[in-house]
Formats: C-alpha cells, structure tokens, sequence
C-alpha cells in the first residue's frame, strides 16, 4: 500500500537549499515498518547498502545486488509521504563506466521511484557523477570511509589522517561538487577536515562519523535504536532500546503460547479493525 497525503516529498533543491540554514537530518530503512515511523522527521531516507550488513547479516557491503537496492527502495518509497528517498548504486553497480552506472541508476530509480542515487567516490568517479547528472539523475556523492573500498582500506578504518590523506578528500569532494553532485557524504574523517570540506562547498556536506561540523547528519537506524548487531560504531549513540522492547513482547507472547492464554479465535474474530 502506498502512502497518500498532502505532504509534499522533499526535492533536492529544497534539501540543496537548506545550506547554512537548516540542518540535513537522514537515516537509513531497507523495509517499510522502519520507514514508515521515520518519515515524519527525516528530510532524506537512504537506503543503504549498510542493509547488506544489518539486514542481511553479510561481513561487508560488497554482495549486495541491484535487484535487492531497487526493491529495498520500492519499500521505502511506497510506505514514505515526506523524506527525499536516496538509494544506494551497490559494489559492481556504477565503477565499470558511466554508461553501465546510468543503466543500473536508471533502473534504480525508475523501478522503485526514489530521488537520487548515492555513490561511493570522490575524483576517480566525478566523470561518473557528471554522465549520472546531466541525464537526470541527482547524485549524492561519499567520500572519506566509503565501506565498499573495505579490501582497499583493509578494514572500516577513520580516513584522511595525514595531510596527504586529508588532501585527497578534501579534493574528492571538491571534485564531485564540479561534477553536479547535490550533497556529500562524509563519512569517517577528523572534525577539522569535514569543517574544512563544509566551509569550501556550495552543496551540503552530509556527515557520518565526522562531527557536527557537517550541513547535516545521517546514521544507521538500527545503530541507534538497539537493533544493532556486532560493530555498533563508537559515534552511533543509542537514542533506544527497540530490541529490548521487541524481546520482552516476544517473550510474552511465548508465555501466553505456551500457558494457553493466547486469545482463542473466537476472540480474535470479536477484534475490531
Ligand atoms: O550504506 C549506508 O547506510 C551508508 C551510510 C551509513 C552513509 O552509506
């Protein structure tokens, strides 16, 4: 079922808008449950690769598909009124060459009906954001920690910690802005280099593990609603506990299978819906 209202979904030139003015706030959501209690707060809902690791329970983002993004996204959009739905272009997806990105973009976008893609890469991938853009797909660029150079970084490691490093993503994402990248990611850098970054661009800096410096702030839901599993990073801090409430309602509902004092069918019949 589709969500049907007046609120109006926000666009990109509104979320390009809020520069200097409002803050940016974005979560994850791969399924619709989680989505749909989002929505109402969030200006950009992105559907993360992450899923590959929170809702796959995979080592890394890197086995995801295509086919499995598009149909995350389809989920969120469908069960979303207000929060732009930005997806994810998956490991494989986009690094071949622009035509094979806008391929898959397109079928992204046009099979699910989110706003925009985000890509992981910053000066190697700006001829890929420009082919993406001047054809009608706004994309959001990430740089710093980007999770799909996992074997590259030879873990999720902080980036930019020398001067040479913090150079490069600092012209990383100086590169994606000329390229018509709408915002950026940054994920995984020092405050003074994502302040540095934020400063320089016209586009808003989006940041994960980067300070409040940034135009806004996106994490993993699950990260911070105790849901997480394993490596809940040290930045991601618990706003609550669902798996707590989540487990206690499951034991509950063991016990009155269990005791017999589930609700017989004639009771669930007498419920209104
Ligand atoms: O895949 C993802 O969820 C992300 C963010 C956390 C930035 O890339």
């Amino acid at each position: 079922m589709s969500v049907h209202s007046d609120v109006k979904r926000r666009t990109i030139p509104e979320l390009m808008a809020f520069k200097g003015k409002q803050k940016i706030v974005a979560l994850t959501a791969y399924v619709a449950p989680i989505a749909r209690q989002l929505d109402p707060y969030m200006d950009i809902i992105l559907v993360g690769d992450s899923t590959a690791m929170v809702g796959y329970a995979m080592d890394d983002t890197l086995s995801i598909t295509v086919e499995q993004m598009a149909a995350h996204a389809k989920a969120v959009v469908r069960s979303t009124a207000q929060s732009c739905v930005v997806v994810d272009m998956p490991f494989g997806s986009f690094q071949e060459s622009p035509q094979v990105a806008f391929k898959n973009a397109a079928y992204m976008l046009s099979s699910s009906g989110a706003s925009a893609v985000k890509i992981e890469g910053g000066e190697a991938l700006a001829d890929t954001t420009r082919f993406l853009v001047d054809r009608g797909v706004p994309v959001l660029a990430h740089v710093g920690l980007m999770p799909q150079y996992v074997n590259t970084m030879g873990g999720f490691k902080a980036q930019g910690m020398n001067e040479a490093a913090a150079e490069r993503i600092y012209q990383d994402a100086l590169a994606q802005q000329a390229a018509g990248a709408f915002g950026v990611v940054l994920e995984g850098i020092a405050e003074p280099l994502a302040r540095r970054i934020t400063q320089a661009l016209d586009i808003p800096t989006i940041g994960i593990g980067a300070s409040p410096e940034c135009d806004g702030q996106v994490l993993v839901t699950e990260d911070i609603m105790g849901l997480g599993e394993g490596r809940i990073p040290k930045f991601a801090k618990p706003f609550a506990d669902v798996g707590a409430v989540m487990r206690e309602a499951a034991a509950e509902y063991a016990s009155s299978v269990r005791d017999g004092t589930f609700p017989t069918l004639d009771q669930c019949f007498g419920v209104k819906r």
